[in-house]
Order: structure tokens, then C-alpha cells, then sequence
């Protein structure tokens, strides 16, 4: 082991014991080099002749760039072509965490780490699972997640799912959680958990939010050791008033000193920004937890990214920078929420217009937020046949996913709504008399 894990290691002993036993070994190993090639050059950032960097400088030490590429980028070169740093910019790092406790009050008063970047959440959800889950360990999560979690985190890791239904009639099913958690005897528990959700498109209500927080506490009173990793992918994209707002992460930090609360999100979706890859890491103290410790898992992500793809990309994270300062940016987030929404109360006029009819082909699971919403087919319905028929003759795609098919209502206008519910009902109706 690297004698910089081991002094992390030996000083998360002394001040989080619980945070040193979650780790893996991996995570164990984990460290950021505080000496080396990087070190170096941070001693030498000042000085008048530095041949230290790893990039190209102009004579006028401008960053060395072809024209072909700066003319069309309208920002300081300085702040597009250089490495952004492990860790992401200092400047964004600290207005993505102002900006996530303006959208949390919960977590008012709460000590959590400063993010980190990473090449957006899917990077953030690798460098995460690989710091506290070993081979052969158990992630429970419901049976409706994102299918990459399988190559991201169960295949790459060699983890086994411990599933449990997502839902329980028209909510969610804490109860199977319960149980999960309550099997395989007392220990380290590791938890996925994502909402909005993908693929059902559902958000805890505030009671429902109100019970997992207590049934995540009482878990970790009666001894277990709990990460919970927080996918926050389609955070803010809630749609009904009796929905959480906030995110079960707000609720976790400083709930129980066996408690890590994990948060991976970022401007992917939250900023439409799909193509961007930037993300965040960031750590909530459970009780009794100081910075100095979330600094410590600070570091080790650091290192999780130094050894994957170094840094992230520093041009998007100078434009997000760029957008979060500009006066119309909250404006332009509610217009777009707005216009989500509303493709989210048509679906649910549609489906309530169109109960009867739809009855005998599909059936929608509960949705209230994010992007999707699911339809379980009626038995004797092939979910891939539907879907290749929608293709083949209603030139209509859609995602059939363990069992259910899944209609990304936020990328269709208004106005064709309808017809993609219709042609999902003549698709069914074919098959069933196929
Ligand atoms: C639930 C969930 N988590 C994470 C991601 C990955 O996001 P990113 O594009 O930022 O890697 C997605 C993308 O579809 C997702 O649906």
C-alpha cells in the first residue's frame, strides 16, 4: 500500500472509524498524490520560468492553441485548454455546493465535502462503488433501476444486485426495503438509490420520503454500517406538489454517525447539458463526523480519477461557470422545467382520458417526475415485439426494459403525446391478435 493511503488510512482509523470500515480495499488504497508530477507543479505555478506544466505555452505563456479551434469558442483560452485540475475547478466546486444548498435546505447546517468533478455521473457513480464495495459484496436496489448500474457497477466490479420490487401498489415499497436491509444478518450495507427515478420516473412523496429516512436510521441503530449512494441524475424534475423536493442525501447527512450519504449528480440533466460530462461527488457527515474526515474521502476520489481519466473537462466546467453567473440562468431553468411538466400533465390527461381503452393492452406503473414514465404490457403481450412493431409500423421507439416498456415523454412535443400512447395501443393490439 502507498504510503499516502496508509497515513489516510491510519487517520480515518483515529477520527471515522466507520468511514475506514466501509471502504474497500480499493478505497483503502485509494490516495491522492500530495508528492510527484502534480505536487511539483503547484509549488511551481508562481515562478517566472516554469517548465513544469504538462502542456504547451505560447512565448507569451498563453496557452498553446490552433485558431481553427479558439475562434470559436468565446472564452478566455485560459480557461478552455489547460487541465481543470483532479478535482475539478475550485470556483465551480464551491458554487456547486452553494448551489446544492439552495436547493436543499434540509441541508442547512450540515457539514458535507466540497464536490468533486467528475466526467459526470456515470464516472461518479464508478469512482463511488469502487471505493466501498469489494468483490463478491452486495448493493441492495429496487428492480427498476438504470440498466448501465449493470456494466457500471455489477459486472465491472463483480458485485451481486440484492433486488427488491420498487414498488407496492401505487408507492413506494419501503417495506421490501426494509427487509433487505433486515437480511443477511448485521454489517456493511451498501444502497443505490435514484431519484427521480430511471426508469419509472418516480420521486418519493414527502411522507414516503419522511419513512425511508427512518427506516434507513433504524437500520443503522440497530448496528449496520450504511452507504447509500445517492444517484440524483434528475434532481429538481419533480412534477406533483405531495412529491420531495429534496434529496433523500439532504435527509441522510448528519442522520446517524453509521450513516455515509453519498451524492452523485451534476448539470447532465439537471442543466441539459448531456454532452458536457461533468459531475459531482460529494460526502454528507453523518453525526459526529468532521470535515477533516469527508477531506480524507475527498482525497481518495481524487485519486479515483487521477487513476481513470485524470481530470475532466475544462472547458464545460468554464461554460457552467459562464451560466451559473448569468442573470437569466434560473429563468431559462423554469421555462424548460415548465415546458417538462407540462408534457408530464398531458401524459396524465391522456391516460386518464383513455383508461378504459388501454386497459386491455397496458397499464401505467405510478410516475410523478423526471424524464420517464413505465407501461407494464397485459399478459400475453412480447414487451420486444410491441416495441419492434411500434418501429416497423408507427415509425415510434420506445424501451422495453426488464418487463416494462419505458416512454421517454420529455423528449416528444405536446402535440404528438397522443399519438405515441395510440400507437402504443394499436402496437399491443396487433400483437395480442398476431
Ligand atoms: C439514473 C441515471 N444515473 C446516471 C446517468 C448518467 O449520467 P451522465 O450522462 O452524467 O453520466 C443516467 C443517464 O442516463 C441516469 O439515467
Amino acid at each position: 500500500m502507498n504510503p499516502l493511503a496508509t497515513a489516510l488510512n491510519d487517520r480515518l482509523q483515529e477520527i471515522a472509524p466507520f468511514l475506514f470500515r466501509v471502504l474497500s480495499r480499493k478505497g483503502k488504497e485509494s490516495y491522492f498524490p500530495k508528492s510527484g508530477i502534480l505536487a511539483q507543479s503547484m509549488e511551481a505555478r508562481e515562478t517566472a520560468i516554469n517548465a513544469t506544466i504538462g502542456i504547451a505555452l505560447e512565448d507569451d505563456r498563453s496557452p498553446m492553441h490552433l485558431d481553427a479551434i479558439g475562434q470559436r469558442v468565446h472564452l478566455d483560452p485560459k480557461r478552455v485548454f489547460p487541465y481543470a485540475g483532479c478535482s475539478g475547478l475550485p470556483e465551480l466546486r464551491q458554487q456547486w455546493k452553494k448551489l446544492q444548498l439552495e436547493k436543499n435546505p434540509a441541508l442547512a447546517g450540515k457539514t458535507t465535502s466540497l464536490p468533486v468533478v467528475t466526467c459526470a455521473l456515470s464516472h461518479g457513480l464508478s469512482i463511488v462503488s469502487k471505493l466501498f464495495l469489494d468483490p463478491g459484496d452486495t448493493v441492495i436496489i429496487a428492480d427498476k433501476y438504470w440498466g448501465n448500474y449493470n456494466m457500471l457497477v455489477q459486472e465491472r466490479l463483480d458485485v451481486h444486485f440484492d433486488l427488491y420490487p420498487f414498488f407496492a401498489g401505487e408507492g413506494l415499497n419501503l417495506a421490501g426495503l426494509r427487509e433487505r436491509l433486515q437480511a443477511a444478518g448485521t454489517g456493511k450495507k451498501v444502497l443505490i438509490m435514484n431519484f427521480p427515478n430511471n426508469p419509472a420516473g418516480y420521486t418519493p412523496t414527502k411522507i414516503e420520503m419522511r419513512e425511508l429516512v427512518q427506516l434507513i436510521k433504524e437500520s443503522a441503530e440497530a448496528g449496520n454500517d450504511i452507504v447509500v449512494i445517492c444517484d440524483d441524475a434528475y434532481f429538481g424534475l419533480v412534477y406533483e406538489a405531495d412529491v420531495d423536493t429534496q434529496s433523500l442525501f439532504a435527509y441522510l447527512a448528519g442522520l446517524h454517525e453509521r450513516v455515509l450519504a453519498v451524492k452523485v449528480d451534476g448539470p447532465t440533466k439537471e442543466d441539459y447539458v448531456w454532452g458536457f460530462r461533468v459531475g459531482f461527488v460529494t460526502y454528507a457527515a453523518g453525526k459526529n463526523l468532521s470535515e477533516e474526515a469527508l477531506r480524507i474521502l475527498e482525497d481518495k476520489t481524487a485519486g479515483g480519477i487521477r487513476s481513470s481519466i485524470s481530470s475532466s473537462p475544462h472547458i464545460s466546467q468554464s461554460l457552467l461557470l459562464e451560466a451559473f453567473a448569468d442573470p437569466d440562468y434560473a429563468r431559462e431553468k423554469r421555462e424548460k422545467y415548465a415546458l417538462l411538466q407540462s408534457r408530464y400533465k398531458k401524459v396524465k390527461a391522456i391516460l386518464a382520458a383513455n383508461r378504459e381503452r388501454y386497459v386491455p393492452y397496458f397499464r401505467p406503473l405510478p410516475f410523478n417526475s423526471g424524464y420517464f414514465m413505465c407501461v407494464e404490457l397485459a399478459p400475453g403481450l412480447d414487451g420486444n415485439a410491441v416495441r419492434r412493431t411500434l418501429i416497423e409500423h408507427f415509425q415510434t421507439g420506445v424501451i422495453f426494459i426488464r418487463g416494462v416498456i419505458r416512454l421517454a415523454y420529455s423528449a416528444v412535443p405536446e402535440t404528438r403525446l397522443e399519438t405515441l400512447f395510440e400507437n402504443l395501443r394499436a402496437a399491443c393490439e396487433m400483437n395480442l391478435h398476431a
